[in-house]
Parts: structure tokens; C-alpha cells; sequence
């Protein structure tokens, strides 16, 4: 069946089953491949993606339960020319090993930027927590999450854009 979904700012129709995982609509049919497949069991993040600002495992999200909620990607951050400010911190932090964790990571990073532009590095660690990094790049990491968060308080004291 024809199925709706806004994603990165723009309607896409989806021909899919509703109980098909987004992760899969977004690699198959839509060509979105920032968000990897790693466990496909919601343990790994790997797939993460931001449904209506949070951020989403979207390995076990299944298409119906978007609805009408914005999804947004890594492919909606930026370009490989023209990077988004938290595209460049991890560049900038060398933040990248394999680079498999990297798009989950960076959108769990972004959820976390838009609720809150100021976190302290316990609530980085906290939110971050969730994602796995299996080349053990985790300080790199939170050190680009940390810069991306300081460069939105020097852009503009309350928050700047990312
Ligand atoms: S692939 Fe979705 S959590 Fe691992
Ligand atoms: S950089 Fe390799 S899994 Fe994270």
C-alpha cells in the first residue's frame, strides 16, 4: 500500500507495508543510506534517526508508527561539501573510525542539541549512552558532541542553529 512520510523536509510516498521497519524504507526505497543495519534488534544504534525530534531506533520502528512526524536523517544535516555544524565537529574531532556507528551517532547527537543546546558532559555521556561504537572512538565522540554544543553557545547564546 501507498504510505505517506515527510522526511528531511520533504513528502515521499512509500509503497510498503505498514509493520515494514523504517530503516528499511529509508536504504530500499527512498536510497537514505546514512542509517545502517547493524543489529537490526534495536541494540546497537546504528540505524538511529530523529521521528518528531527524538531520536528513534529505526531498525524496530515500524512505517505505521511515524504517522505524520517529520523524519530526519543524516542525509538532511548536510553534504559532504557543505557539512552541518555537527557533521563538522566529528570531522573536525576525527570522531570516525570504521565510520558504521557514525550516522546513528550524529542523530543521536542532533536530538539531543535541538531539546537541549547547553548539555553537561554527564548529560552527553547519558544520552549518548544508548549507541555502540565497536572501534571504541567514544571519547572522539564526546569531545565532537561537546564542540558542536559549545559552538551553538558562542553562534548565539541561546542556541544558535545546527
Ligand atoms: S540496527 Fe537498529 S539498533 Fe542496531
Ligand atoms: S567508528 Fe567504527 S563502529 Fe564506530
Amino acid at each position: 500500500m501507498t504510505i505517506q512520510i515527510q522526511v528531511n523536509g520533504r513528502a515521499q510516498a512509500v509503497d510498503a507495508e505498514p509493520a515494514t521497519p523504517l530503516l528499511y524504507v529509508l536504504r530500499d526505497d527512498l536510497q537514505m543510506n546514512g542509517a545502517k543495519f547493524g543489529c537490526g534488534l534495536g541494540q546497537c544504534g546504528a540505524c538511529t534517526v530523529m521521528v518528531g525530534g527524538e531520536a528513534v531506533l529505526s531498525c524496530i520502528t515500524p512505517l505505521s508508527a511515524v504517522g505524520t512526524r517529520p523524519v530526519k536523517t543524516i542525509e538532511g544535516l548536510g553534504t559532504v561539501d557543505k557539512p552541518g555544524a555537527l557533521q563538522r565537529a566529528f570531522l573536525q574531532e576525527q570522531a570516525a573510525q570504521c565510520g558504521y556507528c557514525i550516522a546513528g551517532m550524529v542523530m543521536r547527537a542532533q536530538a539531543l542539541l535541538e531539546k537541549n543546546p547547553a548539555p553537561s558532559d554527564e548529560q552527553i555521556r547519558e544520552h549518548m549512552a544508548i549507541n555502540l561504537c565497536r572501534c571504541g572512538t567514544h571519547m572522539r565522540i564526546l569531545r565532537a558532541v561537546r564542540r558542536a554544543a559549545d559552538g551553538l553557545q558562542a553562534n548565539g547564546g541561546k542556541g544558535g542553529t545546527l
